[in-house]
Protein backbone atom coordinates (compact mmCIF):
# COMPACT_ATOMS: atom_id res chain seq x y z
CA UNK A 1 0.00 0.00 0.00
CA UNK A 2 1.52 3.47 -1.27
CA UNK A 3 -1.59 6.17 -1.30
CA UNK A 4 0.16 9.40 -0.35
CA UNK A 5 -1.83 13.14 -0.89
CA UNK A 6 0.29 14.85 -2.98
CA UNK A 7 -2.03 18.06 -3.17
CA UNK A 8 -5.45 17.85 -2.33
CA UNK A 9 -7.55 15.97 -4.97
CA UNK A 10 -3.89 14.33 -6.21
CA UNK A 11 -2.93 11.05 -4.70
CA UNK A 12 0.24 8.90 -5.56
CA UNK A 13 -1.66 4.99 -6.05
CA UNK A 14 1.50 3.52 -7.09
CA UNK A 15 3.36 0.72 -5.84
CA UNK A 16 6.63 -0.06 -4.00
CA UNK A 17 9.26 -2.58 -4.70
CA UNK A 18 11.28 -2.69 -2.02
CA UNK A 19 12.66 -6.11 -3.44
CA UNK A 20 13.38 -5.31 -7.00
CA UNK A 21 17.39 -6.00 -7.77
CA UNK A 22 17.75 -6.22 -11.38
CA UNK A 23 15.66 -4.14 -14.11
CA UNK A 24 15.72 -5.05 -17.65
CA UNK A 25 17.52 -7.97 -16.53
CA UNK A 26 20.69 -5.37 -16.71
CA UNK A 27 20.24 -3.02 -14.23
CA UNK A 28 21.66 -3.32 -10.64
CA UNK A 29 18.64 -1.72 -8.34
CA UNK A 30 20.21 -1.71 -5.05
CA UNK A 31 17.77 0.68 -3.34
CA UNK A 32 14.90 -1.39 -4.56
CA UNK A 33 12.68 1.02 -6.67
CA UNK A 34 8.88 2.22 -7.34
CA UNK A 35 6.31 2.74 -10.15
CA UNK A 36 4.34 5.79 -9.11
CA UNK A 37 0.81 6.52 -10.31
CA UNK A 38 -1.00 9.65 -9.75
CA UNK A 39 -4.59 9.98 -9.47
CA UNK A 40 -6.31 13.31 -10.30
CA UNK A 41 -9.81 14.59 -9.32
CA UNK A 42 -10.76 17.12 -11.18
CA UNK A 43 -14.83 18.53 -10.45
CA UNK A 44 -15.75 16.96 -13.39
CA UNK A 45 -13.17 14.51 -14.99
CA UNK A 46 -10.47 11.93 -13.19
CA UNK A 47 -7.13 11.12 -15.00
CA UNK A 48 -4.63 8.33 -14.01
CA UNK A 49 -1.11 9.30 -14.83
CA UNK A 50 0.75 6.04 -15.57
CA UNK A 51 0.11 2.28 -14.49
CA UNK A 52 2.70 0.00 -12.78
CA UNK A 53 4.62 -2.84 -13.58
CA UNK A 54 2.16 -6.04 -14.29
CA UNK A 55 3.70 -8.07 -10.57
CA UNK A 56 2.92 -5.12 -8.87
CA UNK A 57 -1.09 -4.67 -10.55
CA UNK A 58 -3.02 -6.16 -7.37
CA UNK A 59 -1.89 -3.31 -5.13
CA UNK A 60 -2.49 -0.73 -7.78
CA UNK A 61 -5.90 -2.24 -7.56
CA UNK A 62 -6.14 -1.95 -4.01
CA UNK A 63 -4.95 1.72 -3.61
CA UNK A 64 -8.12 2.67 -6.29
CA UNK A 65 -10.50 0.64 -4.10
CA UNK A 66 -9.51 2.00 -0.70
CA UNK A 67 -10.26 5.41 -2.10
CA UNK A 68 -13.51 4.23 -3.32
CA UNK A 69 -12.41 5.27 -6.94
CA UNK A 70 -15.60 4.60 -8.85
CA UNK A 71 -15.02 6.39 -12.38
CA UNK A 72 -11.64 7.22 -14.57
CA UNK A 73 -11.92 9.03 -17.78
CA UNK A 74 -8.42 9.43 -18.75
CA UNK A 75 -5.59 6.94 -18.53
CA UNK A 76 -2.32 9.20 -19.47
CA UNK A 77 0.26 6.86 -21.02
CA UNK A 78 3.42 9.08 -20.95
CA UNK A 79 5.29 6.18 -21.81
CA UNK A 80 5.07 3.22 -23.42
CA UNK A 81 7.63 0.73 -21.36
CA UNK A 82 5.90 -1.86 -19.09
CA UNK A 83 6.89 -0.94 -16.04
CA UNK A 84 4.59 2.44 -16.28
CA UNK A 85 2.20 0.78 -19.02
CA UNK A 86 1.66 -2.87 -18.21
CA UNK A 87 -1.16 -2.58 -15.90
CA UNK A 88 -3.20 -0.27 -18.27
CA UNK A 89 -5.26 -3.17 -19.51
CA UNK A 90 -6.63 -4.22 -16.74
CA UNK A 91 -7.68 -0.61 -15.34
CA UNK A 92 -8.92 -0.82 -18.93
CA UNK A 93 -11.23 -3.98 -17.40
CA UNK A 94 -12.16 -1.98 -14.27
CA UNK A 95 -13.28 1.29 -15.42
CA UNK A 96 -14.50 0.16 -19.29
CA UNK A 97 -15.64 3.46 -20.07
CA UNK A 98 -11.46 5.03 -19.98
CA UNK A 99 -9.39 6.07 -22.53
CA UNK A 100 -5.90 6.05 -23.17
CA UNK A 101 -4.40 9.33 -23.88
CA UNK A 102 -1.41 9.65 -25.42
CA UNK A 103 0.49 11.07 -28.35
CA UNK A 104 0.21 8.52 -31.84
CA UNK A 105 3.88 7.10 -31.19
CA UNK A 106 3.05 5.57 -28.12
CA UNK A 107 -0.49 4.81 -29.01
CA UNK A 108 1.06 1.86 -31.68
CA UNK A 109 3.57 0.91 -29.23
CA UNK A 110 0.93 -0.04 -26.59
CA UNK A 111 -1.13 -1.47 -29.39
CA UNK A 112 1.89 -3.67 -30.32
CA UNK A 113 3.29 -4.60 -26.92
CA UNK A 114 -0.26 -5.14 -24.88
CA UNK A 115 -2.69 -5.74 -27.45
CA UNK A 116 -5.29 -2.48 -26.64
CA UNK A 117 -7.86 -2.12 -29.23
CA UNK A 118 -7.64 1.00 -31.33
CA UNK A 119 -10.94 2.52 -29.83
CA UNK A 120 -9.93 2.46 -26.63
CA UNK A 121 -7.30 5.51 -27.36
CA UNK A 122 -7.28 9.53 -27.77
CA UNK A 123 -4.32 10.88 -29.20
CA UNK A 124 -2.97 14.24 -28.93
CA UNK A 125 -0.29 16.46 -29.59
CA UNK A 126 2.51 18.91 -28.26
CA UNK A 127 0.66 21.23 -25.92
CA UNK A 128 -2.36 19.47 -26.46
CA UNK A 129 -4.81 19.88 -23.30
CA UNK A 130 -7.87 18.07 -21.11
CA UNK A 131 -10.09 19.66 -18.92
CA UNK A 132 -10.62 17.78 -15.49
CA UNK A 133 -13.05 21.07 -14.98
CA UNK A 134 -11.09 22.93 -12.63
CA UNK A 135 -8.00 21.14 -13.58
CA UNK A 136 -6.19 20.99 -16.98
CA UNK A 137 -3.57 18.59 -18.72
CA UNK A 138 -1.22 20.03 -21.11
CA UNK A 139 1.10 17.40 -22.98
CA UNK A 140 4.55 18.22 -23.81
CA UNK A 141 5.97 15.47 -26.36
CA UNK A 142 9.43 14.65 -25.31
CA UNK A 143 10.67 11.76 -27.45
CA UNK A 144 13.52 9.65 -26.46
CA UNK A 145 13.72 10.35 -22.42
CA UNK A 146 14.29 7.39 -22.97
CA UNK A 147 12.16 5.70 -25.90
CA UNK A 148 11.28 7.49 -29.21
CA UNK A 149 7.33 8.29 -27.81
CA UNK A 150 8.40 9.68 -24.32
CA UNK A 151 5.98 12.61 -23.56
CA UNK A 152 5.54 14.78 -20.50
CA UNK A 153 2.46 15.95 -18.75
CA UNK A 154 1.75 19.18 -16.59
CA UNK A 155 -1.05 19.90 -14.27
CA UNK A 156 -1.53 23.74 -14.75
CA UNK A 157 -3.29 25.03 -11.97
CA UNK A 158 -1.46 22.57 -9.41
CA UNK A 159 2.25 23.02 -11.23
CA UNK A 160 2.66 19.73 -11.14
CA UNK A 161 4.87 17.87 -13.74
CA UNK A 162 4.70 14.30 -14.55
CA UNK A 163 7.87 13.18 -16.55
CA UNK A 164 7.30 9.77 -16.13
CA UNK A 165 11.12 8.58 -16.32
CA UNK A 166 12.40 11.42 -16.46
CA UNK A 167 14.26 13.02 -13.05
CA UNK A 168 13.28 9.35 -11.96
CA UNK A 169 15.15 7.62 -9.19
CA UNK A 170 15.34 4.36 -8.47
CA UNK A 171 14.52 4.47 -4.61
CA UNK A 172 11.98 2.39 -2.59
CA UNK A 173 11.18 4.52 0.49
CA UNK A 174 8.19 5.30 2.64
CA UNK A 175 8.27 8.98 2.25
CA UNK A 176 6.59 10.12 -0.72
CA UNK A 177 8.67 13.27 -1.03
CA UNK A 178 12.37 13.74 -1.33
CA UNK A 179 13.43 15.02 2.55
CA UNK A 180 17.33 15.70 1.87
CA UNK A 181 18.27 16.20 -1.61
CA UNK A 182 21.78 14.89 -0.99
CA UNK A 183 20.07 11.72 -0.02
CA UNK A 184 18.62 11.66 -3.55
CA UNK A 185 21.07 13.11 -5.27
CA UNK A 186 23.19 9.62 -5.88
CA UNK A 187 20.00 7.05 -7.08
CA UNK A 188 18.96 9.75 -9.26
CA UNK A 189 22.76 10.22 -10.73
CA UNK A 190 23.43 6.54 -11.37
CA UNK A 191 19.50 6.49 -12.65
CA UNK A 192 20.45 8.94 -15.13
CA UNK A 193 23.82 7.68 -16.13
CA UNK A 194 21.68 4.39 -16.35
CA UNK A 195 18.72 5.17 -18.24
CA UNK A 196 18.97 8.57 -19.78
CA UNK A 197 22.81 9.55 -20.63
CA UNK A 198 22.62 8.04 -23.71
CA UNK A 199 20.61 10.44 -24.75
CA UNK A 200 21.75 13.93 -23.52
CA UNK A 201 21.24 16.03 -26.45
CA UNK A 202 17.91 15.32 -26.25
CA UNK A 203 17.59 16.48 -22.42
CA UNK A 204 19.37 19.26 -23.11
CA UNK A 205 16.66 20.58 -25.55
CA UNK A 206 13.80 19.13 -23.12
CA UNK A 207 15.27 21.26 -20.02
CA UNK A 208 15.46 24.47 -22.36
CA UNK A 209 11.41 23.83 -22.74
CA UNK A 210 10.97 22.59 -19.21
CA UNK A 211 12.65 25.38 -17.80
CA UNK A 212 9.89 27.66 -19.19
CA UNK A 213 7.06 26.19 -17.24
CA UNK A 214 5.93 27.24 -13.64
CA UNK A 215 6.67 23.92 -12.06
CA UNK A 216 6.02 23.40 -8.19
CA UNK A 217 6.72 19.83 -8.13
CA UNK A 218 8.06 17.23 -10.43
CA UNK A 219 6.70 14.10 -9.56
CA UNK A 220 8.21 11.52 -11.51
CA UNK A 221 7.25 7.97 -12.08
CA UNK A 222 10.27 6.32 -9.69
CA UNK A 223 11.42 7.51 -6.59
CA UNK A 224 10.38 9.94 -4.66
CA UNK A 225 8.67 13.55 -5.30
CA UNK A 226 10.47 16.56 -5.74
CA UNK A 227 9.00 19.53 -4.19
CA UNK A 228 12.16 21.17 -4.67
CA UNK A 229 12.44 20.63 -8.73
CA UNK A 230 15.22 22.96 -8.53
CA UNK A 231 17.58 20.86 -6.96
CA UNK A 232 17.01 18.06 -9.61
CA UNK A 233 16.60 20.42 -12.81
CA UNK A 234 20.12 22.17 -11.77
CA UNK A 235 21.43 18.31 -11.29
CA UNK A 236 20.47 17.55 -15.14
CA UNK A 237 21.80 20.78 -16.06
CA UNK A 238 24.93 19.45 -15.38
CA UNK A 239 24.89 16.43 -16.15
CA UNK A 240 23.86 17.00 -19.70
CA UNK A 241 26.09 19.61 -20.11
CA UNK A 242 29.76 19.30 -22.34
CA UNK A 243 31.59 20.05 -19.24
CA UNK A 244 34.18 16.95 -17.99
CA UNK A 245 35.51 17.01 -14.59
CA UNK A 246 39.07 16.08 -13.99
CA UNK A 247 38.90 12.75 -13.36
CA UNK A 248 40.03 9.52 -15.27
CA UNK A 249 38.39 5.90 -14.51
CA UNK A 250 40.01 2.44 -15.18
CA UNK A 251 37.55 -0.45 -15.39
CA UNK A 252 39.93 -3.38 -15.27
CA UNK A 253 40.02 -6.70 -14.71
CA UNK A 254 43.15 -8.74 -14.35
CA UNK A 255 43.69 -12.57 -13.69
CA UNK A 256 47.37 -13.08 -12.98
CA UNK A 257 48.22 -9.43 -10.82
CA UNK A 258 50.39 -8.09 -14.41
CA UNK A 259 47.26 -5.53 -15.49
CA UNK A 260 46.43 -5.50 -11.80
CA UNK A 261 49.97 -3.96 -10.84
CA UNK A 262 49.87 -1.40 -14.47
CA UNK A 263 46.50 -0.01 -13.05
CA UNK A 264 47.74 0.25 -9.41
CA UNK A 265 51.06 2.11 -10.61
CA UNK A 266 48.65 4.48 -13.22
CA UNK A 267 46.71 5.23 -10.19
CA UNK A 268 49.10 6.10 -8.21
CA UNK A 269 50.51 8.47 -10.97
CA UNK A 270 47.60 9.87 -11.56
CA UNK A 271 46.58 10.35 -7.69
CA UNK A 272 50.06 12.35 -7.77
CA UNK A 273 49.36 14.56 -10.65
CA UNK A 274 46.12 15.59 -8.95
CA UNK A 275 43.72 13.72 -10.97
CA UNK A 276 40.68 12.38 -9.46
CA UNK A 277 40.76 8.53 -10.11
CA UNK A 278 38.06 5.62 -10.20
CA UNK A 279 39.38 2.39 -10.71
CA UNK A 280 36.59 -0.40 -11.14
CA UNK A 281 37.39 -3.95 -10.83
CA UNK A 282 34.74 -5.32 -13.10
CA UNK A 283 34.82 -8.70 -11.20
CA UNK A 284 33.65 -6.98 -8.47
CA UNK A 285 32.25 -3.99 -8.87
CA UNK A 286 28.41 -3.15 -9.36
CA UNK A 287 28.24 -1.81 -13.39
CA UNK A 288 25.83 0.98 -12.13
CA UNK A 289 28.45 2.80 -9.83
CA UNK A 290 30.59 2.27 -13.13
CA UNK A 291 27.68 4.11 -14.86
CA UNK A 292 27.85 6.66 -12.48
CA UNK A 293 31.62 7.41 -13.00
CA UNK A 294 31.09 7.75 -16.55
CA UNK A 295 28.75 10.79 -16.41
CA UNK A 296 31.44 13.43 -15.69
CA UNK A 297 34.79 11.99 -16.03
CA UNK A 298 37.42 13.26 -18.86
CA UNK A 299 38.94 10.34 -19.82
CA UNK A 300 38.89 6.08 -19.37
CA UNK A 301 41.43 3.82 -19.25
CA UNK A 302 40.23 0.16 -19.93
CA UNK A 303 42.77 -2.05 -18.54
CA UNK A 304 42.62 -6.02 -19.37
CA UNK A 305 44.84 -9.03 -20.07
CA UNK A 306 44.37 -11.12 -23.57
CA UNK A 307 42.55 -14.01 -23.50
CA UNK A 308 41.81 -16.30 -26.71
CA UNK A 309 43.57 -13.37 -28.72
CA UNK A 310 41.57 -10.82 -27.72
CA UNK A 311 40.50 -8.87 -24.14
CA UNK A 312 38.76 -10.27 -21.40
CA UNK A 313 35.18 -11.01 -22.04
CA UNK A 314 34.90 -8.28 -18.36
CA UNK A 315 36.59 -6.15 -20.21
CA UNK A 316 34.23 -6.50 -23.44
CA UNK A 317 31.68 -5.81 -21.51
CA UNK A 318 32.76 -3.02 -20.02
CA UNK A 319 34.04 -1.32 -23.20
CA UNK A 320 30.12 -2.30 -25.02
CA UNK A 321 28.47 -0.42 -21.88
CA UNK A 322 30.76 2.70 -22.16
CA UNK A 323 30.02 2.81 -25.76
CA UNK A 324 26.32 2.38 -25.86
CA UNK A 325 26.17 4.95 -22.95
CA UNK A 326 27.29 7.55 -25.11
CA UNK A 327 28.87 9.70 -21.94
CA UNK A 328 31.01 13.00 -22.54
CA UNK A 329 34.57 11.31 -22.34
CA UNK A 330 37.10 13.61 -24.16
CA UNK A 331 40.22 10.89 -24.02
CA UNK A 332 40.59 7.24 -24.07
CA UNK A 333 43.55 4.59 -23.69
CA UNK A 334 44.03 0.73 -22.72
CA UNK A 335 46.42 -0.80 -20.95
CA UNK A 336 47.39 -4.57 -20.40
CA UNK A 337 49.32 -7.53 -20.75
CA UNK A 338 49.82 -10.22 -23.29
CA UNK A 339 51.64 -13.88 -22.76
CA UNK A 340 52.14 -14.37 -26.63
CA UNK A 341 50.37 -12.13 -28.66
CA UNK A 342 47.02 -10.51 -29.56
CA UNK A 343 44.84 -7.86 -30.99
CA UNK A 344 43.07 -6.69 -27.56
CA UNK A 345 43.88 -2.91 -28.36
CA UNK A 346 42.15 -3.53 -31.77
CA UNK A 347 39.24 -4.81 -30.62
CA UNK A 348 38.54 -2.64 -27.09
CA UNK A 349 39.09 0.49 -29.65
CA UNK A 350 36.97 -0.50 -32.22
CA UNK A 351 34.46 -1.06 -29.67
CA UNK A 352 34.82 2.68 -28.75
CA UNK A 353 33.13 3.85 -32.10
CA UNK A 354 30.06 5.58 -30.59
CA UNK A 355 32.48 7.94 -28.45
CA UNK A 356 34.25 11.05 -29.50
CA UNK A 357 37.30 10.40 -27.76
CA UNK A 358 41.28 10.75 -28.92
CA UNK A 359 42.54 7.54 -28.20
CA UNK A 360 46.33 8.01 -26.29
CA UNK A 361 48.63 5.56 -26.97
CA UNK A 362 47.71 2.34 -25.31
CA UNK A 363 50.92 0.33 -22.77
CA UNK A 364 50.66 -3.28 -24.17
CA UNK A 365 53.23 -5.36 -22.36
CA UNK A 366 54.18 -9.12 -22.36
CA UNK A 367 53.85 -10.68 -18.90
CA UNK A 368 54.53 -8.93 -15.65
CA UNK A 369 56.05 -5.19 -16.07
CA UNK A 370 59.44 -4.13 -16.07
CA UNK A 371 61.06 -0.95 -15.03
CA UNK A 372 60.13 -0.02 -19.00
CA UNK A 373 56.41 -0.32 -18.57
CA UNK A 374 56.22 1.31 -15.51
CA UNK A 375 58.25 4.56 -17.28
CA UNK A 376 55.66 4.15 -20.31
CA UNK A 377 52.75 4.23 -17.78
CA UNK A 378 54.47 7.36 -16.20
CA UNK A 379 54.56 8.77 -19.90
CA UNK A 380 50.86 7.44 -20.33
CA UNK A 381 49.89 9.97 -16.84
CA UNK A 382 51.78 12.42 -17.76
CA UNK A 383 50.14 13.09 -21.57
CA UNK A 384 46.84 12.80 -19.87
CA UNK A 385 47.46 15.36 -17.11
CA UNK A 386 48.56 17.39 -20.12
CA UNK A 387 45.46 16.62 -22.32
CA UNK A 388 43.12 17.57 -19.17
CA UNK A 389 44.86 20.94 -18.69
CA UNK A 390 43.99 21.75 -22.20
CA UNK A 391 40.69 21.22 -21.14
CA UNK A 392 41.46 23.89 -18.52
CA UNK A 393 39.31 21.44 -15.71
FE1 LIG B 1 10.44 3.24 -16.04
FE2 LIG B 1 11.36 3.42 -19.31
O1 LIG B 1 10.48 2.76 -17.84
Amino acid sequence: MAIHEIKPNIHSVGAIDWDRRLFDELIPLPQGTSYNVYLIRGTQKTALIDTVDPQKESELVDNLKKLKVDKIDYIVSNHAEQDHSGTIPKILEMYPNAKVVTNPKCKTMLMEMLLIPDDKFMTVKDNDTISLGDKTLEFIIAPWVHWPETMLTFLKEDRILFPCDLFGSHFATSEPFVKDNWEIYEPAKRYYAEIMMPFRTSIKKHLEKIKELDIEIIAPSHGPVYNNPRFIMDAYADWVSDKVKNEVIIPFVSMHGSTRSMVDYLVDALIEKGITVKPFNLTETDIGELAVALVDAATIVIGSPTVLVGPHPSAVYAAFLANALRPKLRFASIIGSFGWGGKMVEIISGMLTNLKVEIIEPVIIKGYPKKGDFEAIDRLADELSEKHKTLNL
